[in-house]
């Protein structure tokens, strides 16, 4: 497996996840600072801070980047770091903090791939209704443009929002920050994160950028029937794929929800409140699409089979951490996106990984993560095939450079290729980073 010269690697980390210093410096709370705190949310109790302290740890982690010999980094912005209250009043050592971040990479000749939003929403803006008040799209404006026009080709690659489904968990199921329950509030919020990356991409296009491009990143885990002649199992899996990431690549690709979601959320009395113009808003041109994937889903009508392929499968398909290991998701997604939706835009792998694979040190002082490695060249060796039959992906981010806060749980899923101690931010490389490092430089021969 050796990928061409200008395929591009990378890692990827996001703000509220590595940064800590949550009140540091002017910056105003976000959602997650917020649910964090609710007893009973975060599996180990813990909170986005410190994380991995990387608003002070910067300059070290780009040399780490430097060292694993990657061309790009995917980080996100602090969005009340920069706009503490979410709107209005600036907070410049929040930008500077970005500005000293980008420079350094450039000085190392790492690209910036930078996120808008990914999941942090400023706390003042929740007060008003977050993402359930239309108004959220407006104040993602303001925020997007004071960003193009701070950074703009300076970051050759902008993504307007992370995981869209995010924000449906965090308002319909409540186990993600703001933590609300209702189908309604859910699909309501995913129209309008919707409309914001609509018009992050509008405003993106007014400054008339030379050298970047913009995109947005969802991710695709695409639902099978685990019984594949079984109607019922059929049915559950359609009906998931339209509700997940067929929600978000439908309107984007294709301009419209698909007539199975309307008909889903019309029975569901979920339908959210639309304007005219709507949908030529959401699916505006765009210049990439970041995928991010980590698996497939088995559905079917009798849970107790899925628990019995588990048990049966213990230690062949599946991992220790209890996920089945089905790399060929990837080159699956890919397929859809050509085939299904003909999006005809290249095709970034913003983010793959996987967590919790012996983490422990070795009695060598060395953390052996052979699944990680496993895992990762699995995915890579689909992206290959994918891109042999001729589909254009230009570049893989493993997910994460390092271990780091994991939303709702917390620190107990390690995910890094670098392994992190949260009490004194000693940074070990793991195997897998090693390896990385390694598939890098070979590729570069
Ligand atoms: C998706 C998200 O973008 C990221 O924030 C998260 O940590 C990883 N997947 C792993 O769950």
């Amino acid at each position: 497996m050796k990928f061409s010269k200008d395929f591009m690697f990378g890692v990827a980390t996001s703000a509220a996840q590595v940064e800590g210093a949550a009140l540091e410096d002017g910056k105003g709370l976000n959602i997650w600072d917020v649910y964090a705190r609710i007893p009973g949310t975060i599996t180990d109790g813990s909170t986005p801070d410190p994380a991995c302290d990387h608003y002070h740890t910067w300059k070290q982690d780009v040399q780490t980047m430097k060292e694993l010999g990657v061309d790009s980094y995917r980080f996100s912005f602090a969005w009340s770091r920069i706009l503490p209250k979410g709107k209005g009043e600036i907070n410049q050592k929040g930008l500077d903090f970005y500005k000293r971040l980008i420079d350094e990479l450039h000085r190392n000749d790492i690209k910036p791939n930078a996120t808008l939003y990914h999941w942090d929403l400023p706390y003042e803006l929740e007060r008003e209704g977050g993402w359930l008040n239309r108004d959220v799209v407006d104040w993602y404006g303001e925020y997007a443009s004071l960003l193009f026009k701070e950074f703009g080709d300076s970051v050759p690659y902008w993504a307007t929002i992370n995981e869209p489904i995010a924000t449906y968990v965090g308002y319909g199921q409540g186990w993600f920050a703001p933590g609300r329950i209702g189908e309604k509030f859910g699909r309501q919020a995913n129209h309008h994160v919707l409309l914001a990356h609509g018009e992050g991409v509008r405003r993106f296009r007014e400054e008339n950028l030379k050298n970047s491009q913009i995109g947005i990143v969802v991710d695709i885990w695409h639902h099978h029937p685990l019984r594949p002649d079984h109607a019922e199992d059929i049915a559950i899996a359609e009906l998931e794929n339209e509700k997940a990431y067929r929600s978000y690549i439908n309107p984007i690709f294709k301009g419209c929800y698909s007539d199975a979601l309307l008909k889903y959320m019309e029975e569901n009395n979920c339908m959210p409140d639309m304007k005219d113009g709507d949908m030529e808003k959401i699916a505006q041109k765009l210049d990439f699409f970041g995928l991010n994937c980590y698996n497939r889903v088995l559905d079917c009508a009798d849970k107790s089979l899925l628990k019995l392929k588990k048990e049966i499968n213990a230690g062949g398909n599946y991992m220790d951490n209890g996920n089945e290991k089905y790399p060929k998701a990837v080159y699956d997604a890919a397929k859809i996106l050509v085939n299904d939706y003909q999006i005809g835009i290249p095709i970034i792998v913003t983010e793959n990984g996987t967590y919790n694979c012996s983490e422990e040190f070795a009695a060598d002082g060395r953390i052996h993560d052979t699944e990680r490695i496993q895992y990762l060249n699995g995915f890579l060796e689909w992206i290959h095939k994918a891109i042999e039959e001729g589909i254009d992906i230009r570049g893989y981010y493993a997910w994460s450079l390092m271990d780091n806060w994991e939303w709702s749980a917390g620190y107990s899923y390690r995910f890094g290729l670098i392994h992190n101690n949260f009490e004194t931010q000693e940074r070990t490389w793991k195997d897998s980073a090693y390896w990385y490092q390694n598939l890098i430089r070979e590729s570069r021969k």
